[in-house]
Formats: C-alpha cells, sequence, structure tokens
C-alpha cells in the first residue's frame, strides 16, 4: 500500500512538472505570428521612411521600403543592433521593447513575409 502510494506520488510530481515546464517553453517561444506584412512593415514605415525612403533622404544609405529591403538589412546592415541601441531613429521616438522583439521574432521565424 506504501509503495503504490509512493509511486503514484511520483508519477504526480513527474506530471505536475511536465506540464509547468512545457508552459515555460510555450511563452519563451518566438511569437510565430510575426509577418512582414502584419507588423514589420508598419513599424518601418512609421520610423524610418522619413530617411530610409526610395530613394533615401537626409544621408540614409539605403532605403527600407521593400520585404527585401528590410530583410537585407538585418542580415547584412545589423538593423536590430541598429534600433536595440537607439541609434536609429537617429532622432525622435526609439522603437519600444515590444517592436524590437517582434523584429527580432521575424528574423528568428525565418523572416515571413
Ligand atoms: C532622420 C533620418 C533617419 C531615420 C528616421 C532613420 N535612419 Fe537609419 N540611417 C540614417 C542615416 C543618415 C544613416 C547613415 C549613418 C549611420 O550609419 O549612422 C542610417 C543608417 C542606418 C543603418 C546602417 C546602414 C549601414 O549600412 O551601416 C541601419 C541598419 C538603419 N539606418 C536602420 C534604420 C531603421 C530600422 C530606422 C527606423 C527604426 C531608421 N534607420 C531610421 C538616417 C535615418
Amino acid at each position: 500500500m506504501n509503495k503504490l502510494l509512493t509511486v503514484a506520488t511520483f508519477f504526480f510530481f513527474i506530471i505536475t512538472s511536465c506540464s509547468s515546464e512545457s508552459n515555460n517553453d510555450v511563452t519563451n517561444l518566438p511569437n510565430n505570428n510575426v509577418t512582414y506584412k502584419n507588423t514589420i512593415k508598419a513599424i518601418i514605415d512609421t520610423n524610418c521612411l522619413n530617411c530610409h525612403s526610395n530613394p533615401p533622404t537626409n544621408g540614409a544609405p539605403m532605403s527600407l521600403t521593400t520585404y527585401q529591403n528590410v530583410k537585407e538589412a538585418v542580415e547584412n546592415r545589423d538593423l536590430i543592433g541598429r534600433v536595440e541601441n537607439g541609434t536609429m531613429p537617429p532622432s525622435g521616438n526609439n522603437l519600444t521593447t515590444a517592436q524590437v522583439q517582434a523584429i527580432k521574432d521575424w528574423e528568428t521565424n525565418g523572416f515571413v513575409d
């Protein structure tokens, strides 16, 4: 009888620890819903196109008006580093933590259009 109780308790802990672990995994997963069209484009359009238009103005070196432009800037021009350390945009409000996270999730998920 005692042995049965021990076994039952053991399984109880296994099951509860498993379920709380998978809950943590879910919260740590990147937001799979981030796409260029539903999230990223609006962030860039609002905060970056004053200068990164096509053609770019105010000395900006490239435009960020298309999916391809933005993807390439994340891959080759450290776009995430620039918005995270606040050097882009150079004036006005920095992107919010949630906006920076959205761009990171977009990269992690493979740049869904
Ligand atoms: C007021 C004009 C202006 C705005 C707004 C602006 N930028 Fe820039 N950006 C520049 C200029 C000028 C440079 C070149 C000088 C430099 O690298 O700091 C630059 C450079 C960059 C670079 C580095 C390019 C390279 O090849 O080294 C990235 C990445 C970038 N901007 C991303 C952004 C993003 C993303 C936003 C919006 C969140 C943004 N910028 C908003 C003017 C701007």
